[in-house]
């Protein structure tokens, strides 16, 4: 059966605009990937502020090996160059503490101040936070065909 992860990020008010454009300008870059099944981005309406990834794979196995494939690293290269840049100290490959245990994705800097007040409007991170969640499929139902 799938296994289901779930990147939950923090993002600043008046960031989510950037964040979605981003991830919609990146998402082909994930639908090869061997072990993909797909991926939904969740933008908040109630109950949260926080945006879900809600990714999709064959196994932990797939979901590990892309984690740590060039394909990853590519499609996050954006905020990762520009965290380097604003920083002056690399921090590291984003959703690299994803394979531990409750780990956190590596969302580097809550509370950065270039995201938060707006004073870069364009560069940076929008996400100024990240968490991984994990989880095996147990039942699932799609709507029948009429
Ligand atoms: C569960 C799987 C995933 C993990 C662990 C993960 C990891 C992360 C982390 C830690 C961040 C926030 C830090 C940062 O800005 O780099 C982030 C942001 C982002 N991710 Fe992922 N990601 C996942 C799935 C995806 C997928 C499927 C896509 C689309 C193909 C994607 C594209 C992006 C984009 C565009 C950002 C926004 C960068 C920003 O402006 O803040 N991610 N991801």
């Amino acid at each position: 059966m799938s296994i289901v992860k779930i990147n939950v990020l923090q993002v600043p008010e008046g960031r989510g605009e950037v964040l979605e454009q981003r991830f919609a300008s990146r998402a082909g870059e994930v639908e090869k990937v061997d072990g993909f099944e797909s991926f939904d981005l969740l933008r908040p309406t109630e109950g949260t502020d926080r945006y879900l990834v809600v990714t999709r794979w064959r196994d932990e196995d797939a979901f590990q090996s892309w984690l740590s494939s060039d394909a990853f690293g590519r499609g996050h290269a954006q905020s990762q160059a520009d965290r380097t840049a604003e920083e002056g100290a690399g921090a590291g490959h984003p959703g690299g503490h994803g394979g531990s245990e409750g780990g956190h994705g590596g969302g580097g800097h809550p509370g950065g101040e270039a995201a938060q007040g707006g004073g870069h409007p364009g560069g940076g991170p929008a996400a100024v936070g990240s968490e991984l969640w994990g989880f095996e499929i147990v039942t699932s139902a799609t709507r029948a065909s009429d």
